[in-house]
């Protein structure tokens, strides 16, 4: 038998966007742990970075998830270098666009739909033989605290995150037919260079994204600074659990429920923050 044959006896994750904050710091945590790493992102010099972190040992691969064609490619190869074993897809990569929609350059805003929305479903399309045929695996996302309610200022990268956690929900159901799982997480305010590479338009022109991370310093309530470290750790804890949703940090939950309570409380109250 050749080598590419030979089953897996490692479990393995597929991450995209590893190249940086959340799904580096994932990337680190598994291959600690002894699980084969597959690493994908459009950032090849950090890319490279993250592999001699890993002593070589994982899979990189150039992707821009808004390719399906180049997804399916690149999942073909993963396979073949795993085992054909999936036991986490980690669908991650995202970017994030600050403006209001009137004044956030269209173009920008249909990015943020392709990446933070097609890629996923890039991602789950072109993976999910794999995620079939491993036992227990988790189909993962990242959604976001933007999702708990749209986000003004952010409304089509809030409304790309609540579309995650419906298709989580489906999935969750539709996988459970080959014994697959399916869950994502929606972190606070996490402390990695999305802030920097975001960008912000005011009136169509391109402005500074604010340092979130550094101006929540002090903060301790659910808007408070957390390492990427956290978001990886609830990638494992999410694994070993059962839960559909995930919070980091746990209290972004609190929101959701205030949703569900009174809609139009919450409106009310960003409204009247918006006119101060
Ligand atoms: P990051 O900017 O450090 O990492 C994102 C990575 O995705 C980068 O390496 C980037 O090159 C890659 N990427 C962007 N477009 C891509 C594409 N088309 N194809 C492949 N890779 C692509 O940001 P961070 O914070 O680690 O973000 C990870 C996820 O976490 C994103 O989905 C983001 O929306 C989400 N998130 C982040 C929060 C934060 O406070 N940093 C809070 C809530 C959610």
């Amino acid at each position: 038998k050749s080598l590419e044959s030979k089953p897996m006896t490692r479990q393995t994750i597929f991450i995209t966007g590893a190249a940086s904050g959340i799904g580096r710091a994932t990337a680190l945590q598994f291959h600690a742990r002894g699980w084969f790493v597959g690493a994908a992102d459009v950032d090849q010099a950090g890319l490279d970075v993250l592999k001699g972190d890993l002593d070589n040992d994982c899979f990189t691969a150039f992707l821009d998830v808004t390719d399906k064609a180049a997804f399916d490619q690149v999942m073909i190869d993963f396979g073949t270098a795993a085992g054909q074993r999936l036991d986490i897809l980690f669908n991650n990569a995202g970017i994030a666009v600050f403006g209001f929609l009137d004044e956030v350059p269209f173009e920008k805003t249909l990015a943020t739909v392709n990446v933070n929305l097609i890629g996923v479903l890039n991602g789950i399309h072109a993976s999910i033989h794999l995620l079939k045929q491993t036992p227990n695996a988790l189909c993962f996302t990242t959604s976001s605290s933007a999702a708990n309610f749209g986000s003004p200022g952010m409304a089509t990268y809030s409304a790309t995150k609540v579309a995650v956690k419906g298709l989580t929900e489906a999935m969750s159901v539709e996988l459970a037919r080959f014994g697959a799982r399916a869950a994502d997480v929606s972190p606070g305010i996490i402390d990695t260079p999305l802030w920097q590479t975001g960008a912000r338009f005011v009136r169509g022109e391109s402005r500074p994204v604010w340092n979130l991370p550094a101006l929540n310093h002090d903060r301790e309530d659910a808007g408070r600074t957390l390492p990427a470290d956290d978001v990886a750790e609830c990638v494992w804890a999410a694994y070993i659990g059962e839960k559909l949703h995930w919070y980091v940090p746990p209290e972004v939950v609190e929101r959701d429920k205030a949703k569900a309570l009174n809609p139009e409380k919450l409106r009310d109250q960003l409204i009247a923050q918006q006119k101060k």
